[in-house]
């Protein structure tokens, strides 16, 4: 099964993501870092205005890149440290409106603005974080964040995780 190349409408946020969450759902396979890979791809093909997009996962208590769409990026990042890190340790999702604004955000791509990091949690554990980053100021709304979630629980629900994750 392969993704659509067309763009899907993003004016109507809640259809979009329904939409873009079906794709995912349908190009999903058991392997973790496959779907790392393809989700990558699928959010940067079709989330408009967006520079960076890509995951961390957690590993020997830190967070390391993993699967991304976008320039070279930081490797490491500590639990508690940056944007990332920060909802990694919470668990939470946090949209940041304006990056300079974020006490201790870490830039990888001086083109971002703004920026939106969702957690990735199985059975209470952190497996990583979705990161993306917009060269538009508050980029990211509560619909993007809602959808978003979405997105994250089939990733984490359709792919069988190493136990070195959970
Ligand atoms: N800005 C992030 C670092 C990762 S890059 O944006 C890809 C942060 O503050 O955690």
């Amino acid at each position: 099964m392969s993704a659509s190349a067309t763009t899907i409408p993003y004016k109507d946020k809640s259809k979009f993501y329904n939409e873009l969450c079906s794709e995912a759902s349908g190009i999903a396979e058991k392997e973790w870092f496959v779907n790392l890979a393809n989700f990558a791809a699928l959010l940067k093909q079709h989330l408009p205005k967006i520079n960076w997009v890509g995951f961390y996962l957690a590993h020997n208590g830190e967070l390391l890149l993993s699967s991304f769409q976008g320039l070279p990026a930081c490797t490491r990042i500590a639990l508690g440290k940056g944007v990332c890190g920060t909802a990694a340790r919470s668990m939470e999702s946090i949209i940041v409106p304006d990056v300079d604004q974020f006490p201790g955000h870490i830039v990888c791509d001086s083109a971002s603005r703004s920026e939106i990091v969702l957690p990735l949690i199985k059975d209470g554990n952190l497996l990583g974080v979705l990161d993306i980053d917009s060269p538009v100021l508050a980029r990211f709304t509560e619909e993007d964040r809602v959808g978003l979630q979405k997105l994250t629980e089939i990733l984490v629900t359709k792919s069988q995780w190493p136990q070195s994750f959970t």
